[in-house]
């Protein structure tokens, strides 16, 4: 189904009212002369000006921004557009923005839009945009960038879902065709004491890398609840609504912290492979301690283990679960050594032992940016899609094993995976994923689940 034709305006606004804010839909010419699309995609002189939208004005996205506008010193940028669902979400990110960069902000009334389709309006008036909202959006916002010309920052995961991942591949192959810069945020690509350590594990260091180990064990994050976000609203939430507030707990569009969070571990270790990714995955995992309606449908521990084409294993951890054993590491076993890649050090069997210092080194946030602007101002090769799409479909491949409990192959999972998405994206829609008559959301069952 054309995505256009599934979005439907927020049912609790008055249409009128809804376009004096998001300064109505923009006409094909009017976006067409809002920004010539191939302006930058050869590279900008340092005097011209950036400009960035912001899609997704929450916590991570209004960071990214920050980070985008302190690239300053490569060239002037300004944040023009903003786009969020929810209008008090946008307000506040834009009062800290302004607070924190003054004149580098300039979001006019009519250049805040708000709703499901808000996205494309902000991203005709940039020329970079930055994808910050809750990964089960971001392949069709990454499709509509792309489509329309422009270059990206675009946090992790860049997808839930398999059909999702195909999505950004494709866009991935056609932003490369139009010269498009394209950053994902996995930091740890800008993080020197990453990239030193990888690459001394790809040339050899410890010799063949044969099992790998990736944990993201820790606490357990925000919780939204319904009571508390119905009594601020004053009246009671539609479905959509609520587990968009809430969407932490809610797989369509979190994608269960699998991908959310451990993402960035499992993309190491692929990384670390020469990015090569896993040939199947088997695992187990439920919901043993997060229990509770407003804990949605995800998953409170997950244990996979990845097999890659040339045999070697990544056995994986990821659990939020409060007063158990906590680490967010990466490591590697070799033919002829070990190396704790999240704390940079090598030691081989025999030879001296390695550690990266970290002098100084720059916070891997702006890093990321610095790094995006300057290849798009001097027309440097930069596109992190494919191995981001890639790794985000490891994630997917690894909760795909643990919902089901049974082998996943990646080939079969990438092709047949199912799409968890609601049909229709409207604050009344009626959502694949309800609450049971006790408030409870149903989760997948192990042995019982169908991973396609
Ligand atoms: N790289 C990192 O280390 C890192 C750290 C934190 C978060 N993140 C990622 O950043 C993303 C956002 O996380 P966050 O913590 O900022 O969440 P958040 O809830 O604070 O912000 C998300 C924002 O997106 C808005 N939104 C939701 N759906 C939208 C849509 N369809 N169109 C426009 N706006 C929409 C929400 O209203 C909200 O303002 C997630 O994918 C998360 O994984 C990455």
């Amino acid at each position: 189904m054309n995505q256009e034709s599934r979005i439907i305006t927020p049912a609790q606004f008055d249409r009128r009212s809804f376009l004096r804010r998001t300064g109505g839909l923009l006409s094909g010419a009017a976006i067409a002369s809002a920004i010539d699309p191939s302006k930058f995609a050869h590279g900008a002189a340092a005097s011209e000006e950036i400009k960035i939208a912001l899609i997704g004005c929450g916590g991570r996205g209004s960071g990214a921004a920050g980070q985008a506008l302190s690239t300053f010193n490569q060239g002037p940028v300004k944040l023009v557009a903003m786009a969020d669902v929810f209008e008090d979400r946008l307000k506040s990110s834009l009062g800290n923005l302004q607070k924190q960069h003054n004149e580098r902000v300039d979001v006019k009334p009519e250049n805040q839009f708000i709703g499901f389709d808000a996205y494309k309006k902000a991203i005709a008036l940039a020329d970079i945009v930055i994808l910050a909202t809750p990964p089960g959006f971001r392949p069709m916002q990454i499709e509509e960038a792309v489509k329309q010309g422009k270059h990206i920052f675009t946090e992790k995961p860049v997808a839930t879902d398999a059909p999702g991942v195909r999505t950004v591949l494709a866009a991935a192959a056609e932003a490369k065709k139009k010269g498009l810069k394209i950053g994902v945020g996995l930091q740890r690509h800008h993080q020197k004491g990453y990239i030193e350590t990888i690459k001394r594990l790809q040339d050899g260091a410890i010799g063949d890398l044969h099992t790998l180990r990736a944990y993201w064990n820790g606490a357990t994050p925000w919780v939204k609840k319904r009571a508390d976000l119905e009594k601020s609203a004053g009246r009671k939430l539609t479905e959509m609504e609520y587990q968009m507030r809430n969407w932490y707990y809610f797989t369509w569009i979190c994608g269960d912290h699998i991908d959310e969070q451990h993402i960035h571990n499992l993309d190491v270790i692929n990384w670390a492979k020469g990015f090569k990714y896993p040939v199947k995955a088997n695992g187990m995992g439920g919901c043993e301690v997060r229990k509770g309606a407003d804990y949605g449908e995800i998953f409170d521990h997950h244990a996979v283990e990845f097999e890659y084409e040339d045999g070697s294993r990544c056995f994986s951890q990821c659990r939020h679960i409060v007063g158990c054993w906590n680490s967010v590491s990466e490591h590697a076993q070799g033919s002829k050594g070990k190396s704790d890649i999240s704390r940079h050090t090598i030691s081989p069997t025999e030879g001296e032992a390695w550690r990266h210092k970290n002098e100084g080194d720059k916070d891997a946030y702006q890093q990321e940016h610095d790094d995006l602007f300057d290849a798009i101002r001097n027309n440097k090769e930069f596109s992190e899609l494919e191995y981001g799409a890639m790794s985000s479909m490891t994630a997917i491949l690894g909760r795909m094993a643990t919902y089901s409990g049974v082998e996943v192959s990646m080939e079969k999972a990438l092709k047949e995976g199912k799409s968890l998405m609601p049909p229709t994206l409207a604050w009344d829609a009626d959502m694949p994923v309800k609450p049971g008559p006790d408030g409870m959301y149903p989760r997948a069952i192990p042995g019982t689940w169908k991973p396609y």
